[in-house]
């Protein structure tokens, strides 16, 4: 995964400012600085309260009222769980309780430098479930070896099983 950069004001600043006059700008200002740098800044809170008038705890609200919102940065290698119904059908918490037995991992707990496991709802991939998206690349049919695989670093390609049986 490409490596964002570093907290940059003057950078903040421009994306809030460019996106200040639109309406209901927070999120969007939000979702454009976490494109850019992987998460979204706490100093990035007081920056975009003034420029769209708005109190700090209001835009801290919407940070943390929407999932999709890291105020850290992501591990090097990110797996999205989807743990919606289908999935849920097709074993998904049985992975879930695995990871948890074999790695000590949970999904939404586990956040370091290394690995970051969330939970996502529905990934479009229903019929191939259990599915996830690792760095960004759809797997569908996971097992819990194949997720023990990506957690430790293996590649999504590698994991993949395209239309086949688990
Ligand atoms: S329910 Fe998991 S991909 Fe649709």
């Amino acid at each position: 995964m490409p490596s964002k950069p570093d907290w940059n004001e003057g950078r903040a600043r421009e994306i809030i400012g460019g996106l200040s006059a639109l309406e209901g700008a927070t999120l969007p200002i939000l979702h454009a600085l976490q494109d850019e740098f992987g998460f979204v800044d706490a100093r990035a809170t007081p920056l975009i309260a003034e420029a769209l008038n708005l109190s700090r705890a209001e835009v801290h609200g919407a940070i943390t009222f929407y999932h999709d919102f890291r105020s850290k940065p992501a591990g090097r290698r990110v797996i999205k769980l989807c743990r919606a119904e289908a999935c849920q059908a097709n074993g998904c918490e049985d992975l879930v309780t695995k990871l948890r037995a074999r790695h000590g991992l949970d999904a939404d707990s586990q956040d370091d430098e290394r690995l970051t496991i969330e939970t996502v709802y529905c990934l479009g991939n229903c019929a191939l479930g259990p599915s996830a998206l690792v760095d960004g690349e759809l797997v569908g049919r996971l097992d819990a070896d194949r997720l023990a695989g990506l957690c430790d670093g293996a590649s999504a390609e590698k994991a993949q099983i395209v239309g086949g049986a688990a």
